[in-house]
């Protein structure tokens, strides 16, 4: 077979794969759709996070918060379901060299333990944060922070809000 043709069925698979996956993610409501990283920035000083802090992305997309954290010289660590955006999130790390203080883990969050993080920032639907908060809270180490992108908890009131952002004390 020609090379040209290869080329063509290879796109047409990615776009189907990908169409899927858009399908499939707007019907379980954990679509990817990516944080900016410079109102973080404000948030971030505001708050008075040391460097030393563990970070984690709570459902981390395409890494680039993680990226940003370990940027800022935080242990950054990401938790991400879709084996295409965690390749991604890899390839990020690497490409900006923050490989020694940054790590995806490919997996449901649901799954994951919290106990050693002091901040998590969440962007993702209601219903799982709901699903989670048990847990999080329970296993975050007291005086943890947890950050949520615009979207909060439904029994638990922040105790601060910086625009979009939630910011909850554990
Ligand atoms: C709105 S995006 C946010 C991405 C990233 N945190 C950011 O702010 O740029 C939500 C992400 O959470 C992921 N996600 C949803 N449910 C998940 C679960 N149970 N376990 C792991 N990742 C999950 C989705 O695949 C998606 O990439």
């Amino acid at each position: 077979m020609e090379i040209g043709l290869i080329a063509v069925f290879l796109c047409e698979g990615l776009l189907i794969l990908f169409g899927l996956y858009l399908i499939w993610s707007w019907f379980t409501k954990t679509p990817f759709y990516p944080s900016k990283t410079k109102p973080l920035n404000d948030l971030i000083k505001d708050l008075n996070i040391s460097a030393d802090t563990n970070f984690v992305d709570i459902g981390s997309g395409d890494g680039r918060i993680v990226v940003w954290a370990a940027k800022k010289g935080f242990n950054a660590e990401g938790i991400e379901f879709n084996p295409f955006l965690s390749l991604i999130s890899r390839a990020l790390i690497t490409l900006n060299r923050v490989g020694k203080n940054a790590q995806i883990f490919n997996k449901d969050f649901n799954n994951h333990n919290f106990s050693k993080y002091n901040v998590a920032y969440l962007y993702i639907f209601p219903e799982h944060m709901d699903k989670l908060e048990n847990k999080l809270f329970n296993e975050m180490p007291a005086g943890g922070i947890v950050i949520t992108n615009t979207f909060k908890f439904t029994n638990r009131q922040p105790s601060s809000t910086y625009n979009r952002y939630y910011i909850y004390k554990v």
